[in-house]
């Protein structure tokens, strides 16, 4: 069964890679289509992982030495980015390469107001991964004539950098957060057909 998923997967991974290879040689196995939110489950697994280990092999690795090396100004004070500013930028990034693909960071408690919900769905979605993080919430937007599949992933303080940092900026409404605790959300959102 898992080797069978994996395969699966891998094989769905091999699919999009050639999808973009015109008349390459490689025969390309009929996948039915892999359905967004599978889709949205690959991109916000790699996102996770960057997420957490630049957050706890980094960030926290270094900030035991007693100086200031993640800092919201870190330009000004040649530090590291926030692990938040790495997600917005590697967003702006994404957004430039004009797919439709786009990645934000929000929160109900925001820091900066312009982190908080977009919307009525972004609001209910997140406040429906607050309750029960493990599981995404969904759907599927319309803008003008194009649909898009819009998916919201708990963030969680996956190192005591997040709660530390976010219990003591003088800007946060919260200022009680425990390891592990959601803090906010991963909004993932891409065009379908
Ligand atoms: C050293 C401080 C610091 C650390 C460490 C940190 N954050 Fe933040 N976080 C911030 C700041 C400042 C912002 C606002 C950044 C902006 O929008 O310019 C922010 C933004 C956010 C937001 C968007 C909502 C908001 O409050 O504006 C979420 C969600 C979030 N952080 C979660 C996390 C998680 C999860 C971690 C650990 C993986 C983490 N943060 C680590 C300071 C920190």
């Amino acid at each position: 069964m898992i080797a069978k998923t994996t395969g699966w997967i891998l094989g769905g991974l091999c699919a999009i890679m050639l999808a973009g290879v015109e008349g390459g040689v490689a025969q390309v196995e009929e996948t039915g289509g892999i359905p967004p939110e599978l889709v949205a489950e690959y991109i916000h697994a790699v996102i996770q992982a960057d997420r957490s280990i630049y957050s706890t092999h980094v960030v926290e690795q270094l900030q035991g030495r007693k100086v200031t090396v993640a800092a919201e100004d870190w330009k000004e004070r040649g530090a590291l980015p926030l692990p938040a500013q790495m997600l917005q930028m590697a967003g702006q990034e994404v957004e430039g390469l004009g797919l439709g693909l786009r990645i934000r960071l929000t929160s109900l408690g925001p820091i900066y107001t312009k982190n908080g919900p977009a919307d009525q769905f972004e609001r209910v979605g997140l406040e429906a991964v607050a309750k029960n993080p493990r599981k995404p919430y969904t759907g599927v937007m319309t803008e003008g004539d194009r649909r898009y599949f819009k998916a919201i992933f708990a963030d969680r303080a996956v190192s005591m950098a997040c709660v530390m940092c976010h219990n003591s900026h003088p800007l946060s409404v919260k200022r009680d957060y425990k390891l592990y605790d959601v803090i906010g959300a991963i909004i993932i959102s891409f065009p379908i057909r």
